[in-house]
């Protein structure tokens, strides 16, 4: 399978969202990633489901919801309704982690479980077999544009090996300080999933950059 490249819409320009949103449908970029936060799970306010709503009206790509709130339980039936394709918990927002992925299913999504750097990954074992994807995050989650942490190289080839044993399908996706310069590293770890924000939509040609993420290939010479 190609690796998948999903832009992070937190850093789109939200006064020309539907533009922003066009571009990405032009380009070869696989998913929208939306980051909702709740201002208690982080130390940030995004946005919601009115803004969700107006992504999925112009987005001809899936939605990967990736939620750093407290309680997801709550809104997982209004995500589902308003047009994710994936939800995404964070491990250390759910009491009852099993539950919400069952949840998630129920409500006919993909279910994910996403990591913060501190959290680690033989935490999943017991829950990984149940998952279809696991989002490693590579900086502390609430901001977009931050540095990205190196351990996350250590932390995907073991969620690799984990999941080769106990599920072979696992996307693996990676999230915060993704870039041109790490991408191909981050691949040859064994991620699956890229999303990238500032990385892509800073720069005065995103879809060249959406472009050479897609075609970055970790066997390739260059760098
Ligand atoms: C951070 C979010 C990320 C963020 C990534 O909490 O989960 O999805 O948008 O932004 P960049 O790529 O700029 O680090
Ligand atoms: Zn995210």
């Amino acid at each position: 399978m190609k690796h998948i490249i999903a832009p992070s819409i937190l850093a789109a320009d939200f006064a020309n969202l539907q533009r922003d949103i066009e571009m990405i449908n032009a380009s070869e970029a696989d998913w929208f990633h939306v980051d909702v936060m709740d201002g208690v799970f982080v130390p940030n306010l995004s946005f919601g489901f009115p803004v969700l709503e107006a992504v999925k009206k112009y987005a001809t790509k899936p939605l990967d919801v990736h939620l750093m709130i407290v309680n997801p339980d709550q809104y997982i039936e209004r995500f589902a309704q308003a047009g994710a394709a994936i939800i995404t918990v964070h491990y250390e927002a759910c009491t009852h982690l099993h539950r919400t992925i069952q949840a998630i299913h129920l409500a006919g999504c993909k279910a994910g479980v996403a990591l913060n750097p501190h959290t680690p990954i033989i935490l999943l074992k017991d829950i990984i077999a149940d998952l279809d994807l696991v989002l490693i995050m590579s900086v502390n989650p609430g901001f977009g544009g931050q540095k990205f942490i190196p351990n996350t190289f250590n932390k995907i080839s073991e969620l690799k090996a984990l999941a080769l044993r106990l599920n072979p399908e696992l996307i693996i996706e990676v999230d915060g300080g993704v870039n041109l310069q790490n991408i191909k590293s981050l691949l040859a770890a064994g991620a699956d999933a890229f999303v990238a924000g500032s990385a892509i939509f800073a720069e005065l040609y995103p879809v060249q950059v959406i472009a050479d993420m897609k075609n970055t290939n970790k066997d390739s010479m260059e760098a």
